[in-house]
């Protein structure tokens, strides 16, 4: 059984005595914060899979379409707020010498937690990029409302696009570059994520086959769990805070040797 008294000791133990730590997140660790994963979304969208919509090629279908279902993803995620994981994975950044959080999520949720040294995998809801013939890369943020999507470039007057990664899109060079750095870890954590996404899913095997100690948290099986040095099983939300109170009762215990 995972996710038991046993297996929580043994990850705190590899994260007490680890000074390098990443922590790679997806979709699942907002799910308390009530932004809702890509399975099962629910409600107005259920009729479209983000497969459909998360494209260049449904983009230029439809681009009216694809920044509905953005402005009312921001606007959810808007009215959300960080969640007991984010916290705990924010404090961890501050502690460790050298922590990277890779996050494929694109909400926000880690930076308002105060989170350091931030890799943003697949780009940011709240910042936009041109469509339409400015140079790629250039990016703005707007967290405003959107009031007749779809928004235009600030610099050109063509369409706006969201400053996202899109299913079949590269991932930044500096992106990767960064996240190929945090692999040289002691422990590398992977919470919420349904391990299927590539590049993402294989960030952890090559972490654990340069030396580092790789731990799942998440309430189901994935196809990726059986790869594991340890999973555990259960929500980010309970198992972040218990490893924290865990570790926290160590340190005390060796600050009063
Ligand atoms: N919050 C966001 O920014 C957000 C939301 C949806 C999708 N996305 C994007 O969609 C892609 C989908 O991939 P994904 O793997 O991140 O998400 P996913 O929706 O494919 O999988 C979510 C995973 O989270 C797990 N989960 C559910 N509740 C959890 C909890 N409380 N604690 C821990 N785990 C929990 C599920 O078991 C599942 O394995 C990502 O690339 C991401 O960019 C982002
Ligand atoms: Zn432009």
């Amino acid at each position: 059984m995972h996710g038991t008294e046993g297996e929580l000791s043994r990850a705190a133990e590899r994260l007490r005595r680890a000074s390098r730590v990443t922590v790679a997140t997806g979709a699942g660790v907002s799910a308390a914060s009530g932004v809702p994963t890509f399975r099962g979304a629910g409600g107005l969208w259920n009729d479209f899979r983000p497969e459909e919509l998360a494209t260049p090629e449904a983009f230029a279908r439809d681009p009216r379409l694809v920044w509905e279902w953005y402005e009312w993803r921001r606007r959810r995620i808007a009215g959300c707020a960080p969640n007991r994981a984010h916290e705990v994975i924010a404090a961890w950044s501050r502690r460790y010498p050298r922590f990277t959080l890779v996050t494929q999520n694109v909400d926000g949720l880690h930076e308002r937690a105060g989170t350091r040294n931030v890799v943003r995998f697949h780009g940011s809801i709240w910042e936009l990029a041109c469509w339409s013939g400015c140079p790629p890369g250039e990016r703005w943020r707007d967290e405003r409302e959107l009031p007749e999507p779809p928004p235009r470039c600030v610099r050109c007057g063509g369409l706006a696009r969201p400053g996202v990664v899109w299913f079949g899109e590269p991932i930044e060079a500096a992106v990767l570059r960064a996240s190929l750095a945090a692999l040289e870890c002691d422990v590398f954590l992977v919470a919420g994520t349904s391990g299927v996404v590539y590049p993402a899913a294989g960030l952890a095997d090559e972490a654990r086959r340069r030396g580092a100690f790789t731990i799942e948290v998440n309430p189901e099986v994935t196809e990726a769990t059986p790869r594991f040095d340890l999973a555990l099983q259960g929500r980010a939300e309970d198992l972040f805070d218990r490893l924290e109170k865990e570790l926290s009762s160590g340190s005390r215990l060796s600050s009063s040797q």
